[in-house]
């Protein structure tokens, strides 16, 4: 049985990590944004039960609540959708933050990265249906399984992570395709979720009029995802996650966002990014 509730409800997929850009938007949107905040797992454990505890203990005062999705399984999103349904009976913004930089069963390029990356003729089609299966079918089959929850709301929004490596005009820039920017696998995921971002951006208004669908790029943020190595801060990475997430009725639908050279020098300052 669903309580009804007066709060803005935000889902974000991949929000575990306390050192991550899901975990840190959490932080942004329940304690600045008194958001009552869902943090989406693939795995319960007893490191999200502190994440949980942390933020309550911080100040978050609507509520911050676990929940179990694996975007990589059509039943676990399936579950989960049903879970928000029964707990809260709509929800608000869905973050999908959830995403692989390399393909899991390649440990030895895991391992390794960032001093060995492979050139696109060196990856395989394993190594995409892995990374595919998480950054964009894991983000077709979440989007399909709440937008119903999302039309319950008076103002739904989604905001997809994604990546300067998937423009396709940031990626033309570079002289050659071995740059060392991204591999191909996950340039062509985020790529391809940038396309899902203005279809779904097209289509869902039809559900609800005040439906906005953006993408945003947090910038090379220190994560674990990039072993530390990125300059923006958690924090600074989150700032458009959390920007896309409050939106106001008129703001933009359909549009890539980042708050980072070389599209803006300066923090809080959001720009247009080209597809
Ligand atoms: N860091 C950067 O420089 C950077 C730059 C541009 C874009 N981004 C994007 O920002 C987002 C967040 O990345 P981050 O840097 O904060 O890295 P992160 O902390 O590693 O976050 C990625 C999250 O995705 C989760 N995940 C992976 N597979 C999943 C699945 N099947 N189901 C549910 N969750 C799954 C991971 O869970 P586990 O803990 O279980 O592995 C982790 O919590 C990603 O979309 C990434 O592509 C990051």
């Amino acid at each position: 049985m669903s309580t009804p509730t007066s709060t803005t409800i935000v889902l974000i997929t991949g929000a575990n990590r306390t050192d991550g850009i899901g975990y840190a938007a959490a932080r942004q949107l329940a304690l600045q944004h008194g958001f009552t905040v869902i943090l989406g797992s693939r795995t319960l454990s007893s490191s999200l039960d502190e994440a949980v505890k942390q933020l309550e203990k911080e100040g978050a005062k609507n509520g911050v609540h676990a929940l179990q999705i694996d975007v990589a399984s059509s039943e676990s999103v399936k579950r989960a959708a049903t879970e928000v349904a029964e707990k809260f009976g709509k929800l608000d913004v869905l973050v999908n933050n959830a995403a692989l930089g390399l393909p899991p069963s390649r440990t030895e390029l895991i391992d390794a990265w960032p001093r060995m990356m492979l050139g696109p003729t060196e990856h395989t089609r394993k190594d995409f249906e892995e990374v595919f299966a998480v950054n964009v079918f894991g983000i077709v089959d979440t989007i399909n399984a709440f937008a119903p929850l999302l039309a319950k709301s008076s103002s739904p929004r989604i905001v997809n992570v994604t990546s300067g490596a998937g423009s396709l005009g940031c990626m033309s820039w570079f002289p050659s395709s071995d740059s060392g920017a991204s591999s191909i696998v996950y340039s062509s995921s985020k790529a391809a979720l940038n396309m899902l971002t203005v279809m779904y951006s097209k289509d869902l208004p039809k559900l609800n009029p005040a439906f906005k669908v953006n993408a945003g790029c947090p910038g090379h943020t220190s994560t674990s995802f990039t072993k530390h190595t990125g300059a923006r801060s958690p924090d600074e990475g989150a700032a458009v996650v959390t920007w896309l997430t409050t939106l106001p009725d008129d703001g933009p639908n359909g549009g890539f966002y980042c708050d980072h050279p070389p599209y803006s020098q300066k923090n809080g300052d959001f720009k247009v990014v080209e597809w």
